[in-house]
């Protein structure tokens, strides 16, 4: 199964990222030929106003997926925006998809709803999705690890594959596939405030923070309300500390902080400090090996990445080309 993923480079990358994305993708990357890219066009789309540094963020992107252990030897690593193809084929989708699949995508209206501080009313930004499948459409992605979010995106993918074979006749000779998600089984971390982690909430444990910076956010870290001394028993369940022992601790640990909180046998903040060293212990080699990693290494890596990207997409978009040209005859 060939796996596609992107990321859009809005910035640095934290705990929630780690769990709820990279890992899949690591475990994808291990059984499966797989390419991730970074999507710096689609952040244009929300992010058009804003010095965001794109080239920049997009290399730091990169580093990051190889400091957690994306190997550019086993996947290929790139820029969207380097690779025109994805422009072309979007330009050629956009001609087939029907305004109303994008007006009516859940998450399209959902972000016109939340994003109240930019103009995201434009062109770009409608047919975002359509990008997307340009994006995964091009490189015959069978699997797309996603979010819930983007699901409808996927959906929306597979209907334009659908469309595009009936207008252009070759649903006998499909030149598409159509994608299939893969969703992460993992619930995406919550902040140490107890909301959605967020960059914009202030709330996010970053992958390179530092051990003490660690330890002051999970200390502020919202717990059991319930428990307001030492053994009062308490509820793991609702507690975002316990959210992060699951994720980085092991199982000893983990049945030590549930069995303790309910009985109140153990105190919140030493409950917190094996919480802080279980995410540092995750996170050191992390930190260490983006150290590692050079500027000059991540421009190979792009380029090389870009090159073999290239490659596929060329020789995709000669026979969608052929086959559109054909079928105005
Ligand atoms: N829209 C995705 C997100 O915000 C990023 C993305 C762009 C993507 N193109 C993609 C993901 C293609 C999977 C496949 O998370
Ligand atoms: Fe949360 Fe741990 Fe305190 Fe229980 S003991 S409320 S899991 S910090």
């Amino acid at each position: 199964m060939r796996i596609v993923s992107g990321m859009r480079p809005t910035g640095k990358l934290h705990i929630g990222h780690y769990v709820g994305v990279l890992k899949k993708w690591l475990e994808l990357a291990q059984e499966h030929e797989s390419l991730f890219f970074v999507a710096d066009w689609h952040a244009l789309s929300t992010s058009y106003e804003e010095k965001l540094n794109l080239e920049e963020l997009s290399l730091e992107l990169i580093r990051t997926w190889m400091a957690v252990g994306i190997d550019p030897e086993k996947s290929l690593l790139f820029i969207q925006s380097a690779i025109k193809e994805h422009a072309e084929l979007y330009l050629l989708l956009n001609m087939i998809t029907p305004i109303g699949w994008l007006e009516r995508n859940p998450t399209y209206k959902d972000q016109l709803e939340q994003i109240k501080h930019k103009e995201i009313h434009t062109a770009g930004f409608l047919t975002y999705p359509v990008l997307q499948t340009a994006d995964i459409v091009l490189y015959e992605a069978e699997g797309v690890p996603i979010g819930e979010d983007q699901r409808p995106h996927l959906e929306i993918a597979r209907e334009i594959v659908r469309r595009f074979h009936h207008l252009f006749g070759c649903k006998e000779r499909p030149i598409f596939k159509e994608p299939q998600e893969i969703l992460s089984p993992t619930p995406r971390l919550l902040g140490i405030d107890g909301r959605k982690m967020s960059k914009s909430y202030g709330n996010a444990i970053y992958l390179d923070e530092e051990p003490e910076s660690i330890w002051q956010k999970v200390r502020a870290a919202k717990t059991d309300p319930q428990r307001i001394r030492k053994n009062d028993p308490g509820n793991p369940e609702v507690c975002v500390v316990y959210g992060y022992h699951k994720a980085f601790s092991d199982p000893a640990t983990i049945a030590q902080v549930e069995e303790g909180c309910r009985s109140g046998t153990i105190g919140c903040v030493e409950c917190k400090r094996w919480c802080a060293a279980a995410i540092d212990e995750t996170l050191a080699p992390i930190r260490e090996k983006r150290e590692r990693i050079g500027s000059k290494l991540l421009q190979e890596v792009v380029a090389q990445g870009n090159a073999q990207a290239r490659k596929l997409a060329q020789a995709k978009m000669e026979e969608v080309n052929s086959t559109v040209l054909g079928a105005t005859q």
